[in-house]
């Protein structure tokens, strides 16, 4: 999916990096301790009354940690995973295969299921609730509907947009829970836990600058880690610290804040093009080149939470913050939107 700029230089080679950073077990998964902790205690019910999980629901940013808790949830309930993605099932009959095979007690885990079309979504619904699937055999006079029993399974659905899922769908599942950006001396340890596991000697300061620049994101610190260590090795004697860290980050163009070029990119267009706003993220994406999608998911809500940006009904608002990063100033008169 789309966590690009930073990661589009930074993340293709890298899947299998992230296979062994990924942590598998709760103790390992740093920061969103609520999450954690609710999660921890559904596990050990179910486990102690021998049911399958319930549902659960998991949203949030690219990168923090949907894919991983899934996977640490199968297996701490001792489970198999079948992991598939909203858009990959077109058809009922693909919905119906992937049901049909899964065992008492297996996790079905559908990635981005907010794009999963609508009339699949109907056949969940009774697959969810009463572990039973209708399916339509044969066509014209002869269709006719049977209705299959599944073994009890628990779906575990991940999406960067909960706003997008329809209202019957997320009832459906009892736990909702939604990752937050992390803070940074979570993400420190991340950075340091990460580093063991590749073998590369990093300072407590240099773990907390990587941290620092990380958009909040554990992917992009593990992705960083990685380049700090490649211009450590080649332009130093492979010891990360903080001044190291700064050097080969500022070569990367993250700046000081963490801000990649898309989001400076994304501020300027806002501040010079649309005189600050407010502008529609259909207009915003046109501009920066970038689909309207990306930039809700992955850019804004990185850059609201910063406070370089407001959203309003009216649209997307540069507020003084991002004048200041870019080093410019209001037009007299100009309130931004915000009046
Ligand atoms: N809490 C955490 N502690 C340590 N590492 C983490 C944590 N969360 C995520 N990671 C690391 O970040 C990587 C990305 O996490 P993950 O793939 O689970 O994100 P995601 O939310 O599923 O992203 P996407 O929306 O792009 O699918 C993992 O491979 C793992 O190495
Ligand atoms: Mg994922």
């Amino acid at each position: 999916m789309a966590e690009r700029l930073i990661t589009d230089v930074l993340t293709k080679p890298e899947a299998a990096l992230e296979v062994t950073l990924r942590p598998s077990v709760f103790s390992d998964f740093t920061g969103q301790a609520n999450v954690k902790e609710r999660l921890e205690i559904a596990v050990e019910a179910a486990k102690q009354r021998g049911d399958p999980l319930d549902h659960i629901l998991l949203s949030g940013p690219p990168g923090l940690g949907k894919t991983t808790i899934a996977n640490i949830l199968c297996k701490a309930m001792g489970t198999n995973l079948k992991a598939t993605s909203g858009p990959t099932i077109e058809k009922a009959g693909d919905l119906a295969g992937l049901l049909t095979n899964l065992e008492e007690g297996d996790v079905l885990f559908i990635d981005e299921i907010h794009r999963l079309q609508k009339t699949i979504e109907e056949y969940l619904y009774p697959a969810m609730e009463d572990f039973k699937l209708d399916i339509i055999i044969d066509q014209g006079p002869n269709a006719r509907s049977v209705r299959l029993n599944l073994p009890r399974f628990t779906l575990i659905g991940a999406t960067t947009r909960s706003g997008l899922l329809t209202a019957p769908l997320l009832t459906r599942f009892p736990v909702r829970e939604r990752l937050d950006y992390y803070q940074s001396d979570q993400l420190q340890r991340i950075v340091v836990r990460a580093a063991r596991l590749l073998n590369v000697e990093i300072e407590e300061a240099g773990a907390m600058e990587i941290a620092r620049r990380s958009r909040g994101t554990p992917r992009i610190a593990n992705n960083l880690l990685r380049r700090v260590r490649d211009y450590a090795q080649v332009r130093a004697d492979g010891r990360i610290t903080a001044g190291l860290a700064d050097r080969a980050l500022a070569i990367l163009e993250i700046d000081q804040n963490g801000l990649d070029e898309m989001d400076k990119r994304i501020l300027e267009t806002v501040v010079v093009k649309f005189g600050g706003g407010p502008v529609g993220v259909s207009s915003l994406a046109v501009a920066v080149g970038e689909e309207p999608d990306t930039i809700e998911e992955v850019y804004e809500p990185y850059l609201i939470m910063e406070g370089y940006l407001h959203r309003t009904p009216q649209g997307r608002v540069a507020t003084d913050l991002a004048y200041q990063k870019l080093g410019m100033k209001r037009a007299p008169g100009n309130q931004g939107g915000l009046l």
